[in-house]
């Protein structure tokens, strides 16, 4: 479905966690790891909320949280103690989307970084999300390197 009107994208609040987790549990993979309604988000979100180098962001549409990502900086030594700027946990709300939000949100993201001085922007996104690859290659993002987990 096409979006509308253009997205309010601010600063998540503490009265957005139940949507945000909404969302992370919308789709396949996260359905499996989510559980909505658990107080583990709220703290989590205090967490996150105290963090400088944290921006949880949200897309609103006519007053609602129709997408997310969560932009972190990281600051380092390499490339002349260049900041990097990481993307994750990017989810727009399945109603919406093939609509130009994830494009929108993602180029804010991009935009932020940029302003705060990050020398690049990287991501990983699950093997099989295969749509989702497309997306970041048309975004400019090239998979140069290969992620690795080790999940406990
Ligand atoms: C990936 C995602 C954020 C893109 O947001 P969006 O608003 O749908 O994207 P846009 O409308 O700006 O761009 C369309 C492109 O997004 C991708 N896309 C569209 N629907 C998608 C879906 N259900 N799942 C994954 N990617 C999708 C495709 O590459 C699509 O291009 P196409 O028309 O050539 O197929 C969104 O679809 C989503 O939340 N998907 C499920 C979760 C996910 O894959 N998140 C990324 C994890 S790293």
């Amino acid at each position: 479905m096409t979006s509308m009107q253009s997205p309010v994208i601010r600063r998540a609040r503490t009265d957005d966690v139940a949507a945000i987790v909404e969302l992370l549990a919308d789709d396949p993979l996260g359905a499996r790891r989510e559980t909505p309604g658990d107080p583990a988000y709220a703290a989590a979100f205090a967490v996150i909320d105290a963090d400088p180098h944290q921006y949880l962001a949200v897309a609103e549409v006519a007053g609602e949280v129709v997408g997310t990502l969560q932009l972190t900086f990281i600051p380092g030594l390499s490339r002349l103690g260049a900041t990097r700027a990481l993307i994750e946990a990017v989810r727009v709300r399945a109603d919406q989307r093939g609509g130009g939000l994830g494009r929108q949100l993602a180029e804010w993201a991009i935009a932020t970084a940029r302003a705060r001085g990050a020398a690049l922007v990287q991501l990983t996104t699950d093997a099989s999300r295969t749509d989702a690859h497309r997306f970041y290659e048309r975004l400019g993002f090239v998979a140069s390197h290969v992620g690795m987990k080790l999940i406990f």
